[in-house]
């Protein structure tokens, strides 16, 4: 059986196609937390310093045919002020694992997430032509860790944001926070100038599938189907799980105090990743759609 070697424990990428892909494919995680799921086989790795990882997982790696790197700091306002740290892990790690990989076991095929965030705003849709312009430090680092993934065997995947699914609330922090706020009455505020395309994991999880199974390698636009803005999202979040409306405010962005500068609207054009993983023209699904 293909075994895939998921980078991070405890991220919800790694944990839902972890998941997601077990059928198929043996699976195994690494991290140096607890993953989400608790019935997944995983390694744990004692590191402080991430650029030691990929020596420490070596004998993981080697006999890995997959992996799926879904180590990174994510919080956009946190890259802001930790510069440093967010590019060993956005930058450096990235590189040191292609170094690695390409040395001790060149026929393995390896996958990176970078982010939406690498482009600047943009009123029209993005695609592969449009070239990056990050506004903030997690997309700069995100995009100077993507020139290592620029070789046969390796796929950058350009991702927008990504929505959980409703089986999945308990594992997304991200969830949790907005559960919580709203559980103590809220308000919560969003902005109704601040655009998006957030795609679903199980749409996630399909192309990556289709992505490994196909061994594509460059660098795709992944997102979702329908632009809207934060206030609508969260609007409809709420109804879905159950909250009144109400209790989410609507703000404009530059209300909201954020630490880190973020593109107004971005909205991935992924009509030729469809074509290149085969996918069919309906997808993705609904990112409400629990299926
Ligand atoms: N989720 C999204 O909406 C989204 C959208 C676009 C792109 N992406 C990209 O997709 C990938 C996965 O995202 P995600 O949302 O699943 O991330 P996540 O939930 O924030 O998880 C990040 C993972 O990185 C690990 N990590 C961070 N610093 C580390 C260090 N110094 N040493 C070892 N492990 C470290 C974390 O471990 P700890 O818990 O121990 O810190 C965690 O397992 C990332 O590359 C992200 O940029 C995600």
């Amino acid at each position: 059986m293909t075994r895939i070697v998921l980078l991070g424990s405890s991220s919800l990428l790694a944990n839902f196609l972890a998941s997601e892909l077990r059928t198929d494919f043996e699976i195994q995680l690494v991290g140096r937390s607890a993953p989400l799921v608790k019935d997944l086989e995983h390694n744990w790795i004692k590191c402080t310093n991430v650029v030691e990882l990929p020596r420490k997982v070596k004998t993981l790696i080697v006999n890995a045919d997959i992996v799926i790197n879904c180590i990174a700091m994510t919080s956009v306002d946190r890259c802001e002020f930790n510069r440093d740290a967010a590019y060993a892990i956005n930058t450096r790690f990235p590189k040191l694992l292609v170094d690695f990989v390409s040395q001790t076991s060149p026929s393995t095929y390896l996958m990176c997430f970078s982010t939406d965030q690498v482009y600047a705003s943009r009123d029209k849709a993005i695609d592969a032509s449009v070239p990056a312009d990050p506004c903030n430090w997690y997309g700069k680092t995100k995009l100077m860790g993507e020139p290592a993934l620029e070789q046969d065997n390796a796929l950058t995947v350009r991702l927008n944001y990504v929505n959980d699914c409703p089986s999945w609330h308990a594992a997304d922090r991200r969830i949790s926070v907005f559960k919580n706020l709203l559980s103590a009455g809220g308000p919560f505020y969003a902005a109704c100038d601040w655009f998006f395309a957030p795609i679903g994991l199980r749409d996630v999880s399909l192309a990556v599938k289709a992505a490994v199974v196909r061994k594509i390698s460059g660098r795709i636009l992944l997102g979702g189907e329908q632009l809207l803005s934060k206030f609508d999202y969260y609007s409809s979040l709420s109804g879905s799980l159950g909250f009144n409306g109400s209790l989410v405010k609507t703000a404009v962005l530059s209300d909201l105090n954020l630490k880190a500068e973020r593109p107004k609207s971005v909205f991935l054009d992924f009509s030729e990743t469809k074509g290149l993983l085969g996918l069919p023209a309906e997808w993705p699904k609904e990112i409400f759609e629990d299926n």
